[in-house]
């Protein structure tokens, strides 16, 4: 299929580079002795579950439906956070996980009696903040001054004391999110933070969830010290299952955002392309980070050289401008645009 055939807009996965980024997390998994699982915050596709089940079987959600999602079209109970669970969706999300982890104590003492009550079957862990991040956007860090995302050492009593201090009852696992597109140097940086924080728990525990953010498939990824580094933290702690929820890593560089330029207009000398898509609707994390969209596919007039464009979504939402950069020397009316996150 050629990229006109292809309707405009349209995400287009690649195959073929989806399963080379499979083959190596599921290398890591095996060498490192870990699981890992698919975050459905970055990809939820569900047509190419059947090719990741290949590799990877298991998955995390993070609402009702995104379980539901892990429990009919992966084919297997999801591991569950989210930051507030309802009366509502328990029940859905106790039948469709087989972890849950709760942000608050306060949430695990209210829904883990309706746990015990359907007969204990889940496993449950608790979100901990290790009160370090080395992500520096503050929308994206978990650990940024009043964070609501994880509990805080102190929270649970001193570490500090000669006698550990315990976890309530029924909490088999640990769960910390504190990476983006982190390397497996920030990883190491975390877990000096995480023992000396948690170390006494990380001996009580059945389970650690390193959450997501280890982007593994970049290119300069340290994939041997990653690997070294897990194998290392399970001689430490042999009673832990170690568990990694990825979701970028999966989806790095396997695909564009197809779109078209439908109009040019000019303000006092200012020229915007508008596209046939919304960037807070197809693409908010341009907005949000910001992440800056290269262009992909300059099918004419490519000279080699990069040029910067100004392109308008087409919402009514004043901001959604993003400058991209590509190789299209000429941006004209109907030209394509295949973006690519950079
Ligand atoms: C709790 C949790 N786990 C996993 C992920 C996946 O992160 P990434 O796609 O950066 O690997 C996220 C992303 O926000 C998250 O909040």
């Amino acid at each position: 299929m050629t990229i006109s055939q292809i309707p405009s807009p349209c995400y287009v996965l690649e195959e073929d580079l989806l399963r080379k980024n499979l083959t190596l997390i599921k290398s890591v998994k095996e060498r490192a002795g870990v699981n890992i699982i698919l975050a459905f915050k970055a990809f939820a596709m569900w047509k190419a579950f059947p090719i990741i089940r290949e590799y990877i079987p298991y998955s995390t959600a993070s609402s009702i439906f995104e379980a539901q999602l892990a429990y009919e079209e992966m084919g297997s109970p999801a591991h569950t956070y989210s930051p507030a669970y309802t009366e509502k969706d328990f029940p859905g999300i106790m039948k469709y996980s087989s972890h849950i982890t709760f942000n608050s104590l306060a949430q695990f003492e209210r829904f883990y009696p309706m746990i015990v009550a359907a007969g204990n079957r889940i496993s449950c862990g608790i979100r901990i903040n290790p009160e370090y991040s080395n992500v520096e956007t503050d929308l994206y860090n978990p650990c940024a001054p009043g964070s609501r995302l994880g509990v805080i050492r102190s929270q649970f009593g001193s570490s500090r004391t000669s006698f550990p201090a315990q976890l309530p009852a029924g909490i088999e696992g640990l769960h910390f999110h504190t990476h983006c597109e982190s390397s497996s140097y920030d990883l190491e940086k975390t877990l000096v933070h995480v023992e000396e924080k948690f170390g006494d728990f990380l001996h009580q525990v059945k389970w650690l969830n390193m959450g997501g953010g280890h982007l593994m498939t970049r290119k300069d990824y340290n994939v041997e010290h990653l690997i070294g580094l897990l194998q290392n933290f399970k001689k430490k702690y042999p009673n832990l299952e170690i568990i990694l929820e990825p979701g970028s890593a999966f989806l790095w560089q396997t695909g564009f955002l197809r779109s078209k330029v439908v109009d040019i207009v000019e303000n006092k000398g200012i020229q915007t392309a508008i596209v046939d898509l919304s960037f807070t609707c197809h693409m908010p994390d341009c907005l949000e980070m910001p992440y800056q969209p290269a262009v992909r596919g300059a099918e004419s007039g490519n000279n080699g050289g990069c040029h910067v464009y100004r392109l308008g979504g087409n919402s009514c939402l004043s901001g959604e401008i993003l400058w991209a950069i590509g190789r299209l020397t000429n941006l004209c009316k109907s030209a394509t645009i295949l973006f690519l996150k950079i």
